[in-house]
């Protein structure tokens, strides 16, 4: 893992994760296997999703739906609250993964966009497309994320 400005040697702008294949393919291989647990019997749209923070931890989400379509949660939201759960919110996100059982190229929706941001302004987001993972930075996915400070 390391830190690469996106205006190189000037050393100017926002600080960008740079992901190894290696852990890539271990967050996808974990985001596949949370994807099993997955509540979707409204959508069949099971999604898993799953995050490495800054201290080397992996968190792993599955969407969750309800019966009162609005209050599904998405995998990656999942994934995020249950790191904050477990270890505090002074967490940054490095990576998200996220794979779905359509081998669609499903990148995390909006609101799950904004939530990463929160956590993870310089997060790599992988997302499985037929011909291998994609990859974007979160803040091409979501540029101008809101902020409140
Ligand atoms: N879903 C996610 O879990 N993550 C996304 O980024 C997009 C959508 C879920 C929500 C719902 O349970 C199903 O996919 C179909 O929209």
């Amino acid at each position: 893992m390391a830190l690469h400005s996106i205006f190189g040697e000037f050393g100017l702008g926002v600080q960008t994760m740079k992901v190894s294949a290696a852990t890539r393919d271990r967050l996808l291989r974990a985001a596949r296997k949370v994807m099993k647990n997955a509540y979707a019997p409204f959508s069949n749209f099971r999604v898993g999703a799953a995050i490495l923070t800054s201290k080397g931890q992996v968190f792993v989400g599955c969407n969750v739906e309800n019966s009162s379509y609005g209050m599904t949660n998405c995998a990656e939201r999942t994934a995020i609250f249950s790191a904050i759960a477990k270890s505090g919110p002074e967490l940054e996100i490095q990576a998200a993964a996220v794979t779905n059982d359509h081998g669609v190229p499903c990148s995390p929706c909006g609101a799950c966009r904004q939530v990463i941001y929160e956590f993870g302004p310089r997060a790599v987001v992988f997302y499985e497309g037929k011909k291998g993972p994609k990859q974007s930075l979160i803040t091409d996915l979501l540029p101008e994320g809101f902020r409140l400070k």
